[in-house]
């Protein structure tokens, strides 16, 4: 019998922080303009924040501070009083989705125990494989597209013909889609957003069940904070696009031979990850303006516990006038 109260949940906390920062980013879905859609989003945020009991750290934001005026990497987050936390933001995951209204783009936030969370540092991008729990023992990075399909099929008991693989529609994937489709497997093929991407292959309700290719490096740590909680598996290497990166990342220590596991880009269980919707898509439904106010829907995990709540909020309009206001100014 439990006697004692519950801790408090954090998580609880940081979708008030994603749901802001969605609503201010909605109001720019489809108008062609991503960084005004981020900009919004980032204001938003952050005032958000202000109001969260953590002593937390940026490790993964909106990049150096010369560049970001806020939630820059290192700039220190929330009101000091609570636990010593390491940050990640993603204020809009898939600036083009939301500039173009498509689907998938969504806010996100990650925390975990301060030095617990991978630095991406130089690192833009990373190869990255994901599967749901049931097949988190079938991959490995160095084995052929093909072999790691039929692994995967046989670990969920399905023909490699009937799994749905998502990849990101870049042109560095030609090769990668070349042999997905010899294996059998089927592609949705996806302009952005692959911390979505990486969500729906390993929850059961979405039709995707697989996540292949390369894509940003803090996008995949922010996936790893939720892979800690719902299960499944990714893994990861360091794959630079320029030499400069490449140079980069060896001038700063990284090994670009390293197979990054969930594990090894979040090293505790007590993680907290948020996401809400923006444009809408298979894994969050985007943010609906209804007249008197808006509607959101959101996801909060905490991995100390395992809970995953999903949560619809009906916002006033009262609520909307505040954030609409940061959002035009
Ligand atoms: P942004 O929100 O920063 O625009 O990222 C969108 C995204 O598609 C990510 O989901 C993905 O990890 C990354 O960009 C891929 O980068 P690139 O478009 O340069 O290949």
């Amino acid at each position: 019998m439990q006697t004692e109260a519950p801790e408090r949940n954090l998580g609880l906390d940081l979708v008030r922080v994603t749901e802001a920062a969605a609503l201010a980013a909605a109001r720019w879905l489809g108008r062609g303009n991503g960084k005004a859609g981020d900009k919004a989003a980032v204001d938003a945020m952050r005032l958000s924040f202000n109001a969260v009991d953590i002593d937390g750290v940026v490790v993964i934001g909106e990049g150096e501070k010369d560049k970001a005026p806020m939630l820059y990497n290192g700039e220190k987050l929330g009101t000091g009083r609570g636990p010593k936390v390491d940050v990640a933001v993603d204020p809009v995951e898939g600036t083009r989705l939301l500039a173009y209204g498509r689907p998938n783009a969504i806010s996100v936030v990650a925390m975990a125990p301060r030095g617990s969370m991978f630095n991406p540092g130089p690192a833009f991008y990373m190869s990255k494989l994901v599967v749901p729990s049931a097949a988190r023992h079938a991959i490995d990075l160095d084995a052929s597209p093909e072999e790691n399909l039929k692994n995967i099929a046989k670990a969920l008991g399905k023909d490699v013909n009937d799994l749905t693989v998502f990849v990101l529609d870049k042109p560095r994937h030609k090769e990668l889609i070349a042999h997905i489709r010899k294996a059998g497997a089927r592609i949705q093929l996806h302009t952005d957003g692959d911390v979505a991407g990486a969500l729906m292959a390993v929850l059961p309700e979405t039709s995707v069940d697989v996540m292949m290719g390369t894509g940003g490096t803090p996008e995949g740590v922010l996936a790893a904070a939720a892979i800690k909680v719902v299960g499944g598996e990714m893994l990861g290497r360091l794959d630079p696009q320029s030499a400069t990166e490449k140079e980069a990342l060896l001038k700063a220590g990284y090994d670009l031979q390293r197979v990054l596991s969930t594990q090894d880009l979040i090293r505790s269980d007590d993680v907290f990850f948020a996401a809400t919707g923006i444009s809408g898509g298979d894994f969050l439904s985007g943010v609906r303006f209804t007249g008197p106010g808006a509607i959101t829907y959101s996801v909060v995990m905490r991995g100390k516990t395992g809970t995953v709540r999903r949560i619809e909020a009906i916002h006033s309009f009262d609520q909307l006038m505040q954030i609409s206001a940061i959002n035009y100014n």
